[in-house]
């Protein structure tokens, strides 16, 4: 079987590290060996830039520079960690990819659409995820849940609520222009409905026994 690249988007406390641990177990019953990961991250110099993103000042980093940012740690990460991992017939199972920055510095930031585009062109090129599940959830219960973390990665966490209710919107306005690729996926619900609604998606979309 060919080797998948899945990635999970949503906001801040959708539950997406959670499903990731819930689906990694899922595969490892069905032998299908895989790596996880999670972005911004996953390689070395990736994770150089992480530290820049995700601690400090909400205001550090003009909207343009936070997405270049993010595209320069991602490009680090495919080089050096998804596109081997692939390459060696793995799957890659990924917490955040470039909807994220859609969402967060396209629409969170208000950028707009063209410049996350071209930098993805540059970036990434056309390698693109086989399925992408996004985890929609009303901010304010989202936060409410990550404030429950500890931990100093909370730059994003601190953006005001204006900001995290435009990212949502960014995010089902990418489920809605890419169906094929894409599920939403109701996450205000118990952990094992929505888990449930994760491995029909991935076992529909590559044709795994449910
Ligand atoms: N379905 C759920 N219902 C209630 N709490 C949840 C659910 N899924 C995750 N959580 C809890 O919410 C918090 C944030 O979840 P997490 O998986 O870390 O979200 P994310 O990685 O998307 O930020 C964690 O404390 C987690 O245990
Ligand atoms: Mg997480």
């Amino acid at each position: 079987m060919s080797a998948r690249f899945i990635t999970f988007e949503g906001g801040e406390g959708s539950g997406k590290s959670t499903q990731i641990a819930l689906l990694s177990a899922r595969l490892k019953q069905a032998s299908i060996d895989h790596l996880l990961t999670r972005e911004p991250g996953g390689a070395p110099a990736a994770d150089l830039i992480r530290a820049l993103l995700v601690t400090g000042d909400t205001g550090r980093w003009d909207g343009v520079s936070e997405a270049l940012l993010h595209f320069a740690a991602r490009r680090e990460h495919l080089l050096h960690a998804v596109w081997p991992a692939l390459a060696a017939g793995r799957w890659v199972v990924c917490d955040r990819f470039a909807d994220s920055t859609m969402a967060y510095q396209g629409h969170g930031h208000g950028l707009g659409r063209a410049p996350i585009e071209q930098l993805y062109r540059i970036a990434v090129g056309d390698f693109r995820p086989d399925l992408t599940l996004i985890l929609d959830i009303d901010p304010a219960v989202g936060l409410r849940r990550a404030a429950g973390r500890h931990g100093d990665e909370d730059r994003y966490e601190r953006m005001d609520m204006a900001f995290h209710v435009r990212l949502r919107e960014g995010f089902r306005a990418i489920a809605q222009a890419e169906p094929a690729r894409c599920r939403l996926i109701d996450a205000n619900r118990p952990r094992e409905a929505v888990a449930a609604d994760i491995w029909r998606a991935v076992a529909g979309a590559f044709s795994l026994p449910a």
